[in-house]
């Protein structure tokens, strides 16, 4: 599966992402908006796995930027009574954050999700102290439904959650 807009590429992951995977993932700039599990150090093993698991899954991807590696972006499906809906997640290296990358990567993988994967909602949870990823979901038209109060422990402490959550347009 190959997702395209400009120079941003959204592929499968190959084994040769596994060195810079590992590189910009080993960074708790990046680990502390994720979720526990998320390795820290990033081990060239770590990365090794993570392909492994995912290179043949239909909603992992790898985005290249003018032709190199530079972050991962996935659809998660929810199930049961949920299965109609995904869970978005992202990173991207720290060198290219801020040039507009994941905007236009979450916009694709939203496009994807609606229109070949047939999902009905796309939503993500996000970090009170995380601005650039709920900016980033505002670009791409998520709206904020709401706070979960204290709903994340990290860092020894409790921290709000944002709620963030696209409809496709086929079910509104
Ligand atoms: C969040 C993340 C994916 C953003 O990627 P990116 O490619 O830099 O995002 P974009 O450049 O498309 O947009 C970032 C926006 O946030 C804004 N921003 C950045 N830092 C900010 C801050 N501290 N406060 C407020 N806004 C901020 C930028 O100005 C930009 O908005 P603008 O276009 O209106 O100026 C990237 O920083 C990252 O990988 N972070 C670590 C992992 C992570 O947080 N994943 C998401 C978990 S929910």
């Amino acid at each position: 599966m190959r997702l395209q807009s400009g120079n941003i590429v959204l592929r499968s992951f190959r084994e040769s992402d596994a060195p810079r995977l590992a590189e910009l993932a080993n960074n708790t700039k990046i680990g502390r908006n994720l979720r526990d599990g998320f390795p820290y150090p990033y081990t060239l093993e770590n990365a090794m796995d993570f392909i492994g698991r995912f290179k043949d899954h239909i909603s992992f991807f790898a985005i290249e930027y003018s032709g190199e590696y530079v972050g991962n972006i996935s659809l998660v499906p929810l199930d049961n009574v949920h299965r109609k809906t995904a869970e978005i997640g992202y990173f991207l290296g720290e060198p290219y954050w801020n040039k507009g990358i994941m905007t236009v990567a979450v916009n694709l993988v939203t496009e994807y999700g609606f229109r070949e994967l047939g999902f009905a909602r796309i939503h993500t949870g996000v970090y009170e102290f995380n601005p650039a990823s709920q900016r980033v979901l505002e670009k791409c038209g998520y709206t904020k439904e709401g706070i979960f109060s204290k709903n994340v422990f990290r860092e020894d402490r409790l921290w709000d959650e944002v709620r963030y959550a696209k409809i496709n347009p086929e079910y509104e």
